[in-house]
């Protein structure tokens, strides 16, 4: 072979593995790694998707390889197509400053990042944990944006609805919590106390302070009115609350779900103006059954339905239903009208490896969801 054959069959052979590269960038297959338009797997989880402007955002936890602390901070990807991602880098970044409430080594989990049209900034909402101090700090914490990739300016971060009563909660429920004491109770489980934790014993516990906010999602109603929604109360009550109307604060007004049952990773979706709240159970990385409620009000009543999850996963481990398929919610977004779950098939020796999980949400006859498994989108 000439030399000039052997250069133009060397350049042929580097273009077609280039495009196969591109190709499988472009391959989001279920159950397997994701990769970025740089080849590397998408570190973004726990996140949220947020479309503006013709382009679609992708944010969420950056995660280490090692180790369960925020090192870097929520990181930021960019697609017209929801299926080739580019990086754009750390949208809300650790602060080095010693004693931050983001200082580097904090834990920041299930970013979720909103556009308020008034205000016309991107304003993001996340589950905060204080440096050292393993899960007790459960807060809620706020950043600003002018774009879209950041940089995020860090406002404040906070337990939620301090000196506040759900505002459904009449005098005699209010002195019925008031009369439970939280720090006698040793043993959990039982059906003494069941009753208290349904009659507000970690409200009342937890009323001065401010209430405990860890697996969190916001939900945008069709009026334009922000909820945060939140696993309060050492993760066994739900809070739904109203945001003021720059979503950077609560209002003050908000609502218990399912008191006592232990739902974590909350997802929001509306159909037909009935509210589905899909949940997790707590079982830490683990995967379980998926829980879902429904609510024609926001602010309840709450009904309970089995898991929306039927079938099993091809290819991925057989991981049937009644686990998640092997992953917890994150959120649910829209793209042309239809409704998605996302979710995270966690991998907690390499929490960066952790996997993605989309699949849509059909709706049965009676406009039940219905979630299947799928290999591709
Ligand atoms: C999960 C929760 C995750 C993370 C993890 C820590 O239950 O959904 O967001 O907090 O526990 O163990």
């Amino acid at each position: 072979m000439k030399k000039s054959q052997w250069m133009a069959s060397f350049v042929l052979c580097c273009m077609a593995l280039f495009s196969s590269a591109q190709t499988q960038a472009q391959e989001l297959v279920n159950g397997q790694l994701w990769m970025d338009t740089d080849g590397k797997h998408i570190n973004a989880h726990g996140g949220n998707i947020l479309q503006y402007d013709g382009t679609y955002y992708w944010y969420g936890e950056n995660r280490p390889d090692r180790g369960f602390t925020t090192e870097e901070g929520v990181g930021v990807y960019s697609s017209a197509d929801m299926k080739t991602w580019k990086n754009e880098g750390i949208a809300l970044a650790v602060s080095q400053e010693r004693g931050h409430d983001i200082e580097r080594g904090c834990i920041m989990e299930r970013p979720k990042v909103v556009y308020n049209k008034k205000t016309k900034k991107f304003v993001m909402l996340f589950h905060l944990e204080l440096k050292g101090r393993g899960y007790e700090a459960a807060r809620v914490a706020f950043a600003q944006s002018d774009s879209p990739t950041g940089p995020f300016r860090f406002i404040r971060s906070t337990r939620v609805n301090a000196g506040k009563w759900p505002f459904d909660m009449n005098k005699q429920a209010q002195k019925a919590a008031q009369g439970t004491d939280a720090s006698k109770w040793k043993d959990w489980w039982t059906p003494e106390w069941r009753k208290e934790v349904e009659k507000g014993m970690y409200l009342w516990r937890d009323f001065e302070g401010g209430q405990m906010s860890r697996d969190m999602t916001v939900f945008i109603d069709d009026d334009g009115k922000a909820y945060h929604i939140t696993s309060s109360q050492e993760n066994l009550t739900l809070l739904v609350s109203e945001l003021t109307d720059d979503f950077l604060d609560f209002t003050g007004k908000f609502n218990m779900v399912a008191p006592g049952g232990q739902n974590e990773a909350p997802c929001m979706v509306k159909h037909n103006g009935t509210y589905w709240l899909i949940c997790s159970g707590c079982t830490g990385w683990a995967p379980n059954e998926a829980r879902m409620f429904s609510a024609k009000n926001i602010w309840g009543p709450w009904k309970q339905w089995p898991s929306p999850f039927v079938g099993k996963a091809t290819g991925y481990h057989d991981m049937p239903a009644n686990k998640t398929f092997g992953a917890q919610g994150t959120f649910i977004y829209q793209k042309e009208g239809k409704p998605f779950f996302m979710a995270d098939i966690w991998n907690d020796r390499h929490l960066s490896q952790s996997l993605h999980l989309w699949l849509p949400i059909e709706f049965d006859g009676n406009g039940t969801p219905v979630i299947k498994w799928v290999d591709k989108l």
